[in-house]
């Protein structure tokens, strides 16, 4: 067994409101007494200030923008509604998504339907408001050429495109129209004479897969050459929508992230101390004595990330040659991106309370709290971030930990991570997990043995000092 078995830490970027917030215990109770366990918290201005950020590099490459939050991250109305006021857009992927923007006030020529599964009553509310749907295969095509027809309307489409050259070869997606092939299906089918003359060709489409930026700015370059062709063509391509995926960085120091893997890897190799629960390797495992896989998280530390992850876009030389910013120039095709995660950079947090300590039979601390591991769930194997805790005074006495979660599955362990706290936590603290707004505190949420679903509170302002009435209740009724 190796000598080194601290735990190793991964500091998270927080931003202000963050620690003001959890360092008034009593506003917190307040809001524990008022709402129960778990309470999401999101803090608005952040959301404004992660629209700027994206503004400004367009507005410095001179390119024509908008902005679509990409709904499906975060389910809350006061987010919604903070988008309508920043005047950037909302992509919708279901009915209700679509409903709650219109609700919102968000105008029409400010939505787009990105569904994956385009319901009729779906599509009929998008005709019947002239939003845009975005379109993945024909079967939607006539469908919503269909229902466009029955209210004598020409409805706006763009079409998801996929299929792109790359360095490793054309990209798969199961989303999308081949990019070889999909030029020809517009100019056949949405002319006057064609099957879907009631579809009004817009514009083009792409969301990849992973973070690669070089892939992002291939696809650009080539949805770029077909408006091209499309225009030879007699049609006019107004935007290229290039998606989400735009990285975030959830962890202050590189050292950490490197070291944590390290040690990771050498817990699953039994050379120290577990540092995941049951020594889950998170991706890796040992195969015949020997190290395979890889670490199947979000990838959570990134230097580059946000408008950076644009810049490099933007800048993408495709085979070598003109950047997308040179080939945009004179083309006036506007540039939409649908970031979901990245706009919720530093929004929000998870609170829970604590409601159990006690050792297990192998002599580790379970910290019992008012959730489940739904409430905390990302896509990829694990969320991986330390904690802020709201504590009553108590002496200090390093403890490590583990949070559980009120599933009754032996795998509702809210973290996977062992945790180091400066001492063990009282019934009744808080434990605040930090940047949850984005995909990790509702994707995947469940209520299971009838619990209730989280409430979310949204913080409008910034200010000194918060008091009750500060905090916004979005009453979801999902
Ligand atoms: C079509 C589409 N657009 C936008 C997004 C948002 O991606 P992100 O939240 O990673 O920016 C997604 C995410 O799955 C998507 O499928």
């Amino acid at each position: 067994m190796h000598s080194n078995n601290q735990l190793p830490k991964l500091t998270p970027v927080i931003s202000d409101w963050m620690p003001k917030l959890m360092n008034d215990k009593v506003l917190l109770d307040s809001l524990f007494a008022a709402y129960g366990s778990p309470i999401n918290i999101h803090y608005l201005p952040e959301f404004d200030k992660n629209i700027d950020t994206f503004r400004k590099v367009f507005t410095k490459h001179g390119i024509s923008y908008q902005i679509f939050y990409a709904h499906k991250a975060n389910k809350s109305k006061s987010i919604v509604k903070c988008a309508q006021e920043n005047g950037i857009g909302v992509d919708t992927a279901s009915y209700r998504e679509l409903l709650q923007a219109l609700e919102a006030g968000v105008k029409s020529e400010n939505l787009t339907v990105t569904a994956a599964i385009k319901t009729e009553k779906l599509l009929q509310l998008a005709v019947e408001n002239n939003v845009l749907v975005i379109l993945d295969n024909e079967d939607e095509c006539n469908l919503l050429n269909t229902i466009a027809k029955k209210l004598d309307k020409q409805t706006p489409v763009g079409f998801r495109v996929s299929g792109f050259n790359t360095d490793m070869g054309k990209l798969y997606s199961r989303f999308g129209f081949d990019l070889d092939e999909v030029s020809s299906f517009i100019t056949s089918t949405c002319s006057p004479q064609g099957e879907h003359s009631n579809l009004s060709y817009t514009g083009l489409h792409f969301h990849l897969n992973g973070y690669s930026t070089e892939q992002r700015g291939a696809a650009l370059s080539q949805c770029i050459i077909l408006a091209e062709k499309l225009k030879d063509n007699g049609f006019t391509t107004q935007f290229i929508d290039i998606g989400g995926g735009f990285l975030i960085n959830y962890l202050q120091f590189k050292n950490e992230w490197k070291a944590f893997r390290e040690e990771l890897k050498k817990a699953v190799k039994g050379e120290r101390k577990e540092i995941t629960f049951n020594n889950d390797g998170l991706g890796y495992q040992l195969i015949d004595n020997k190290l395979q896989g890889k670490l199947a998280t979000y990838p959570f530390y990134n230097e580059v990330n946000g408008d950076l992850f644009l810049e490099k876009i933007l800048s993408f030389r495709y085979k070598n040659k003109a950047s997308v910013t040179e080939l945009l120039r004179d083309k006036d095709i506007e540039i939409r991106m649908e970031p979901g995660r990245s706009l919720l950079n530093q929004v929000g947090m998870t609170l829970a309370k604590v409601v159990f300590r006690k050792k297990d039979m192998r002599g580790r601390w379970l910290v019992g709290l008012d959730m489940n591991m739904s409430q905390l769930k990302s896509s990829s194997t694990d969320y991986l971030a330390d904690p802020l805790t709201a504590f009553a005074p108590a002496p200090k006495h390093l403890v490590e930990v583990y949070f559980t979660g009120a599933y009754c599955l032996e795998q509702d362990i809210v973290l996977k991570r062992k945790i180091a706290l400066p001492n063990l936590p009282q019934i009744g603290d808080i434990i605040g997990f930090v940047n949850t707004a984005g995909y990790m505190m509702h994707f995947f949420e469940t209520q299971a043995h009838l619990f209730e679903l989280s409430v979310n509170l949204s913080l409008e302002i910034s200010k000194e000092i918060y008091d009750f009435r500060d905090f916004k209740n979005d009453k979801r009724n999902v």
